[in-house]
């Protein structure tokens, strides 16, 4: 038997023994000293980075934990379960919004890829999720379930969308990546009937945006920061781009736009933590469209100061790099640890930037969004619901 079988009989071991109590159902915990040493004869190395790091060879989804504080996030009965599918559609893709008043999630679909709506050259799709019908659904039943997301039909001026977050005074706020003649943009839209919406941003001093691709709020205040890499254009829906794979500011108020962060590949999900002093954003530099994937590029979440006087991104430093596909998607809790959707699911790391734990989906995962009920990871075809004990910060918006 090599070390490494032995470790994984001691993984399973120590799973029983540690930490079964207390751990949710199925949990499967990786002590990653068995696996740092695993010698010439190992037969598992992952050349790709497509493959994700499951040496249990447990079933998706699952819980996987790297260190047992994880389970302070899990709580003791969490569970992964599908809550809607559709095995022909990436319907999940990114842009959750969750309303608290409503119990609802906003999301957009994937603009294209493999199962985005035939091809790139059509609009993506935005739609929600009732989540008190989920609960409902969910009570009845140990299993999944797919409840019918209802489909939004929004205004012409509002394509592409891919990134959000919100509510914002009231609204959604997305940003869209343009299509055809519409540049990219950040548009306001209401939550409710008839869903009417307001382009607040199209252009930087009369330059279009490469294709922005997802937003936040400084806590705190009501300015807007978001990102913009050329993917548009590596997916062949934008043209050519003409400004670097910057970071942006914009101020609503006086109508300023400026650079806040740049010397990215593709700049993709941001946060900042709930004091609104420190900024994430991810790179899925490994991710190039028609150019392909090269895995000596980024596929790196990176850590800022935000400046008090300009609120430029100072003291740039790495956070973590993703063994698996590439942080998209990126969110914090309450206690400031960090998720991003990844290759395999939703990898967790503390804030002091120790992986801690993954949602383990086998799959791609862009985004995820806290919710009353938990967590909710958008897995490109399906939804899944992990019933966490952790609570997502509260967007603190002027
Ligand atoms: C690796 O396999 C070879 C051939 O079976 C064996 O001779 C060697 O002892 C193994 N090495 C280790 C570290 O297990
Ligand atoms: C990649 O790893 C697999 C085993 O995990 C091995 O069979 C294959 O030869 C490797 N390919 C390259 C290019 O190293
Ligand atoms: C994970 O997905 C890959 C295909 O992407 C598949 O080959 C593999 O068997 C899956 N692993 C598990 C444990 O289900
Ligand atoms: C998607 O775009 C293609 C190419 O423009 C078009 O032929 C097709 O009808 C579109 N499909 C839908 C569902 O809009
Ligand atoms: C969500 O579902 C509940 C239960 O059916 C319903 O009362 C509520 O009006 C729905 N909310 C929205 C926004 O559709
Ligand atoms: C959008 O339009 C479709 C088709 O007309 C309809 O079924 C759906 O209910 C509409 N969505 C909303 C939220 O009104
Ligand atoms: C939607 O329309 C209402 C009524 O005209 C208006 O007060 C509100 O600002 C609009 N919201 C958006 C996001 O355009
Ligand atoms: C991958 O990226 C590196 C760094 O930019 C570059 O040097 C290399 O040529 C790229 N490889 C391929 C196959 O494109």
């Amino acid at each position: 038997m090599t070390k490494l079988a032995a470790g994984v009989i001691l993984a399973v071991a120590l799973a029983g023994v540690s930490f079964t109590k207390a751990s949710p159902p199925g949990a499967v915990y990786v002590d990653p000293l068995l696996y740092n040493v695993v010698g010439a004869n190992y037969t598992k190395w992952r050349n790709s980075s497509a493959v994700g790091f499951n040496p249990t060879n447990t079933a998706p989804p699952f819980i996987q934990v790297f260190d047992p504080s994880f389970l302070k996030i899990t709580g003791p009965s969490a569970t992964i379960r599908s809550i809607a599918s559709n095995p022909g559609f990436a319907f999940a893709h990114e842009a959750p919004i969750y309303v608290p008043d409503l119990n609802v999630i906003f999301f957009s679909s994937n603009g294209g890829g493999a199962l985005g709506y035939s091809g790139w050259y059509n609009n993506s799709v935005v739609s929600m999720i009732n989540m008190t019908e989920v609960d409902m659904a969910l009570a009845s039943t140990t299993g999944d379930v797919n409840i019918q997301v209802q489909t939004l039909n929004l205004s012409d001026t509002v394509q592409m969308v891919n990134g959000g977050t919100g509510p914002y005074k009231g609204d959604l706020l997305f940003v869209t990546s343009g299509r055809a003649l519409l540049p990219p943009s950040i548009v306001r839209v209401n939550p409710n009937p008839p869903y009417n919406t307001t382009v607040v941003l199209d252009n930087f001093l009369g330059r279009q945006f490469n294709s922005l691709n997802d937003i936040k709020i400084l806590p705190g205040t009501d300015i807007m920061f978001f990102t913009d890499p050329a993917y548009g254009w590596l997916n062949g829906f934008r043209p050519e781009p003409m400004l670097p794979s910057q970071v942006y500011r914009f101020d609503p108020s006086t109508g300023q736009v400026r650079i806040v962060a740049d010397q990215f590949v593709h700049p993709n999900g941001i946060a900042f933590t709930p004091d609104g002093k420190t900024a994430f954003i991810t790179d899925t530099g490994i991710f190039g469209g028609f150019l392909g994937t090269n895995q000596t590029l980024p596929a790196t979440i990176y850590q800022f100061d935000v400046d008090p006087l300009t609120q430029s991104f100072a003291n740039r430093r790495v956070f973590a790099y993703i063994d698996s596909g590439a942080p998209d998607g990126i969110q914090l809790d309450t206690k400031g640890n960090v998720y991003s959707g990844c290759g395999e699911g939703i990898n967790v790391w503390n804030a002091g930037g120790t992986l801690i734990g993954k949602f383990y989906l086998n799959s791609t995962s862009a985004e995820l969004m806290f919710t009353k009920s938990g967590l909710v990871i958008l897995k490109e075809t399906a939804m899944y619901l992990a019933n966490i004990e952790a609570q997502g910060m509260t967007l603190s918006v002027l």
